[in-house]
C-alpha cells in the first residue's frame, strides 16, 4: 500500500508543474481553539460570569448579528466529538483555553469549581490517550466579571490575580501539560478593549480610557506574565519540565514604497503593536521600545497629560520582564501596507494616533517568512511556536479551496523560513471548527470544520480543508 501511495504520488509529480517541501522532523502541526469561542455553558454548573457573558447579554447590539457564546459550539457537552476531530486530523497537539471563571468562580483562588476541573482534566485526558497532546492558553480573554469590577488589567493587582489562577491551573493540570501560553494577543486584549467603546471593533468589556488605559493594561499583562513565568520556573518546571511562553498579534508590516518615510512608519508600526510585548521580553536590554517611549512621551506632552500615557517601567521590573519565555508565540494572519500617517495631538488620544501610521490591507504570505526573519534577526533566533494562522471562509462552506490555498502558501513560506535558520518548532491552524468570532459574532468563518449554528445539536462536518491536513500530517511534506 505504502509503494502504491509512493508510486501516485511520483506520477503526479513527474505530471506537474510543482514543488515539493518536506516537513522538517522537529516540526509540529496542531489546531487551535478557546473556551469562550466554542464552549457554551456559560452558567453551567458553578461557572462564573466573564467579561464575555456579560458584555454580550447587555450590549448585544454590539455583537454584529447579535448573538452570544451563551452556547457557542456546545463543546461544553460535546469536547469529545471535538478530540475525534482533532485525532481525525492526525496533528501532534492541540491548542485551547482555560476558562478562568469555570475553575475560579469569582476569579480568585479561594473557591474552586470542581466541575470545571473535571471539564478540563476529561478532555487533557482524552487528549492523551489519543496521544495528542494539550497545549494550553492561560487567558484568551475571558476575564472573570469580579475581576473587571475591580478595574480589569488596568488594575496592576490582577497581576497577582492571575498568577494566582495560573497556580491553581499548573497544581491542577501540570502533570500532563507541558506547554503553558499566558496570554493571548496582548495587544486585543488591552487596545480594542480600553480604546474602542461603543463600536464593533470593540471587545469586552468595550471601554474608552483616553489612551492611557491600554498602556495601563499593558503594564499589568507584561507584569502577570513574567510572575507567572518565575512561578513556574522555580515551583512548578523543576518537577513538571514544560515550557512557558506568551501569545502575540503578529501580522507583518510592508513599507507601502521604498521612501525613508514608509520603511519608518513601517518599523514604528512594528515596535508600537509588536516590540509593545516582545522586546520586553526577548531584547537584551529589556524594557519598552525606545522608539516607543520615545513616541508616547512626547505625545502625551503635547497633549498637556501630567505624565506620560505609558507607565514606566522600573528597573526592577525590566529584570522581573526580561528574560520571560521559553518560546515565542505568534498569531499571524496577515501583512499590511503602511505609509506614514498625520498624528496631531489629539484628545482623547487613540493608540491608533500614537502609532501613526495608514495601513492598507492585501500583503501576501511572503509577508510571513519576512516577520519570522526580522524576529530571527531582532531577537536572537528564539524558540518560535507558530499558535495561529487562519483565514475566513469564502464561498461555499464545505468546499473551501480558500482555506486551502490560503494555508499551502503559508506553509510553504513557513518551510522556507525554517530554511532560512529561523527556530520555528510549532505550527498551528485557527480553528478546528466555526465559532464565535468575538463581535463579528457567527458571521465568519474560520474552520477546518463547519458548525451548524441553527442546529440545536451543533453538527460538525469536514470541509475539504481537513483532507488537505489529513495529508500533510501523514505524509509530512507540501506540494505547491
Ligand atoms: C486571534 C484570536 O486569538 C482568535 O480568538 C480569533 O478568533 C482569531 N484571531 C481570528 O480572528
Amino acid at each position: 500500500m505504502k509503494f502504491l501511495t509512493l508510486f501516485i504520488f511520483l506520477i503526479t509529480l513527474f505530471n506537474c508543474d510543482c514543488e515539493v517541501l518536506n516537513l522538517p522532523a522537529h516540526l509540529k502541526i496542531g489546531v487551535a481553539t478557546s473556551s469562550y469561542q466554542i464552549e457554551g455553558g456559560w452558567d453551567a454548573n458553578g461557572k462564573g460570569e466573564s467579561i464575555w457573558d456579560r458584555y454580550t447579554h447587555i450590549k448585544p447590539s454590539l455583537i454584529i448579528d447579535n448573538s452570544t457564546g451563551d452556547v457557542a459550539c456546545d463543546s461544553y457537552n460535546k469536547w469529545r466529538t471535538d478530540i475525534e476531530m482533532v485525532k481525525h486530523l492526525g496533528v501532534d497537539f492541540y491548542r485551547f483555553s482555560l476558562s478562568w471563571p469555570r475553575i475560579l468562580p469569582s476569579g480568585f483562588s479561594n473557591t474552586i469549581n470542581p466541575d470545571g476541573v473535571r471539564y478540563y482534566n476529561d478532555i487533557i485526558n482524552e487528549l492523551i490517550k489519543n496521544r495528542i497532546e494539550p497545549l494550553v492558553t492561560l487567558y484568551h480573554w475571558d476575564l472573570p466579571q469580579p475581576l473587571q469590577d475591580i478595574g480589569g488589567f488596568p488594575n496592576p493587582i490582577l497581576a497577582d490575580y492571575f498568577q494566582d489562577y495560573a497556580k491553581v491551573a499548573f497544581e491542577l493540570f501540570g502533570d500532563r501539560v507541558k506547554r503553558w501560553i499566558t496570554f493571548n494577543e496582548p495587544p486585543s486584549i488591552c487596545v480594542e478593549s480600553f480604546e474602542d467603546a461603543n463600536t464593533t471593533a470593540a471587545k469586552a468589556p468595550g471601554f474608552q480610557s483616553h489612551g492611557i488605559g491600554c498602556y495601563l493594561c499593558g503594564k499589568t499583562l507584561l507584569m502577570a506574565h513574567a510572575k507567572t513565568y518565575h512561578l513556574y520556573d522555580k515551583m512548578f518546571r523543576p518537577q513538571q519540565e514544560g515550557k512557558i511562553g506568551i501569545s502575540v498579534n503578529s501580522p507583518w508590516y510592508e513599507p507601502q514604497t521604498d521612501s525613508i518615510d514608509d520603511k519608518i512608519a513601517a518599523e514604528r508600526a512594528i515596535q508600537m503593536n509588536y516590540g509593545w510585548w516582545v522586546h520586553p521580553i526577548l531584547s537584551t536590554t529589556g524594557g519598552y521600545p525606545p522608539l516607543m517611549q520615545e513616541r508616547i512621551d512626547a505625545l502625551s506632552k503635547a497633549q498637556n497629560f501630567s505624565r506620560s500615557r505609558l507607565p514606566p517601567l522600573s528597573e526592577k521590573e525590566k529584570r522581573i520582564i526580561k528574560g520571560t519565555a521559553d518560546f515565542l508565540g505568534l498569531n499571524h494572519y496577515s501583512s499590511t501596507y503602511v505609509t506614514s500617517g498625520i498624528t496631531p495631538p489629539k484628545n482623547p488620544p487613540s493608540f491608533k494616533e500614537d502609532v501613526g501610521v495608514n495601513i492598507r490591507y492585501g500583503g501576501s504570505a511572503t509577508g510571513f517568512r519576512k516577520l519570522l526573519n526580522w524576529i530571527k534577526e531582532m531577537y536572537k533566533n528564539p524558540l518560535i511556536y507558530v499558535t495561529e494562522n487562519g483565514v475566513a471562509d469564502k464561498g461555499s462552506a464545505l468546499n473551501d479551496t480558500n482555506r486551502i490555498t490560503f494555508l499551502r502558501n503559508y506553509m510553504v513560506q513557513l518551510l522556507k523560513a525554517i530554511e532560512d535558520g529561523v527556530n520555528v518548532e510549532r505550527y498551528t491552524i485557527w480553528s478546528l471548527m466555526d465559532n464565535m468570532e468575538w463581535s463579528l459574532g457567527y458571521t465568519i468563518k474560520m474552520g477546518l470544520y463547519h458548525v451548524d449554528f441553527s442546529d440545536p445539536g451543533r453538527t460538525r462536518t469536514a470541509k475539504s480543508s481537513v483532507e488537505f491536513v489529513r495529508n500533510i500530517t501523514k505524509n509530512r511534506r507540501i506540494v505547491y
